[in-house]
């Protein structure tokens, strides 16, 4: 496989700073330029971030200068770690200049010409690229919100072999989820927060079009009732989703814990480097799966299931967790670039 030049924009925040430590050793994208804001004009990467990841920074990044603008920026691939609200243009302009950019920002996500993709749900949706039509090939392709990544990552064993109609979550997401600094400690610590701006309507207009169709260069969104509550708990890393699922089929508890026990999507297929080699993971334990127990698993690309249990308003409930800024981030974004490579698309 060719190796491609990447960058990372935003580089210094929560998901900027876990693009770094991913591509350290990355097979294919070797990580060339960092942007990040204004604030560090002239600085080396090592002294404009405030490493917060358990490894140590790595060595040949330390020393990358910080760039402040994406003018005459070279990289073939963009992972796009920027705030909602400034990254659309930037992340268009660098399309419209030949780069592929992989975003993790909200204000594209919806764009009619923009794939929204989980690259073990909807790969397919990758081809809505072509739509783009930029010269040199450039594109964006969006992740989603992450809480409404892994809830659709965990509802797809059951979505493919049951059909899905309906879904409730409660989300309980933690402190990493708000970026760099966040939440500040005296409203967060011994308490929780039941609103997040902007969040339950994100998750109620993503999981659909996750799941939904694509036909001659457009999606049409499942139609999947979904409503979300959203809020945020002391937890550094990892959320956690309560769900109850109302499905087409009547299968029994066994079907759906083999539902989730077997399902493999494209990446495991394709045995791209990012992908975890079981992406959702069945926990029998009564008590999992959990935030700080289960966040890692697949190397924080895994999402862990478990409480598979009758619900008496939709069928079925289950509770889930995963890593917010791998999975629901920058790991899920690195995948997605991987399958945009091994299509042809880069
Ligand atoms: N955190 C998560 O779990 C998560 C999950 C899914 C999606 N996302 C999305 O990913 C993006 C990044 O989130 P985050 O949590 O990493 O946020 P963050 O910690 O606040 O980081 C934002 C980054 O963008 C830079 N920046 C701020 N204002 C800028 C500007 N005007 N122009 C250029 N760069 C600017 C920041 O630089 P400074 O350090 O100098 O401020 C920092 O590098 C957001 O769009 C967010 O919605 C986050």
């Amino acid at each position: 496989m060719k190796t491609y030049d990447a960058a990372v924009l935003g580089a210094t925040g929560a998901v900027g700073q876990k693009f770094v430590q991913l591509l350290e050793d990355h097979p294919w994208f070797r990580l060339t330029e960092v942007v990040g804001s204004d604030r560090h004009a002239g600085e080396a990467y090592g002294d404009a971030v405030r490493w917060a990841e358990g490894s140590p920074l790595p060595d040949g990044i330390r020393d990358l200068p910080l760039r402040t603008d994406v003018d005459g920026l070279d990289a073939e691939v963009v992972f796009s770690a920027l705030p909602g609200g400034k990254a659309g243009p930037v992340e268009r302009a660098l399309a419209a200049r030949g780069h592929r950019v992989f975003t993790n920002a909200r204000d594209l996500r919806m764009e009619p010409d923009v794939p929204l993709v989980i690259a073990e749900v909807n790969p397919d949706h990758l081809a809505l690229v072509e739509a783009q039509g930029h010269a040199g090939d450039g594109f964006v392709v969006a992740n989603g919100n992450c809480t409404a990544i892994l809830l659709s990552l965990a509802l797809k064993p059951l979505a493919d072999r049951f059909g899905l109609e309906a879904c409730h979550v409660v989300s309980m997401q933690a402190l990493s989820g708000a970026g760099y600094p966040g939440v500040p400690g005296l409203d967060i610590v011994d308490n929780v927060l039941p609103f997040i701006p902007e969040e339950e309507t994100k998750v109620v207009a993503e999981v659909p079009r996750f799941f939904g169709t694509i036909d001659r260069g457009r999606v049409t969104p499942a139609p999947i009732a979904v409503s979300a509550t959203c809020t945020r708990v002391p937890v550094l890393e990892g959320h956690m989703l309560a769900v109850s699922a109302g499905l087409r089929a009547t299968p029994s508890r066994e079907e759906i814990c083999e539902a989730f026990r077997s399902f493999r999507g494209e990446p495991q297929r394709l045995r791209l480097p990012s992908a975890p080699q079981t992406p959702v993971v069945l926990r029998e334990e009564e008590d999992r799966p959990q935030p700080r127990r289960d966040r890692d698993a697949g190397g924080g690309m895994s999402v862990s299931v478990g409480r598979v249990r009758p619900d008496p308003l939709l069928g079925w409930s289950f509770v889930a967790a995963g890593s917010n800024t791998i999975r629901g981030a920058a790991g899920g974004s690195i995948l997605n670039a991987e399958l945009a490579a091994v299509r042809g698309f880069l």
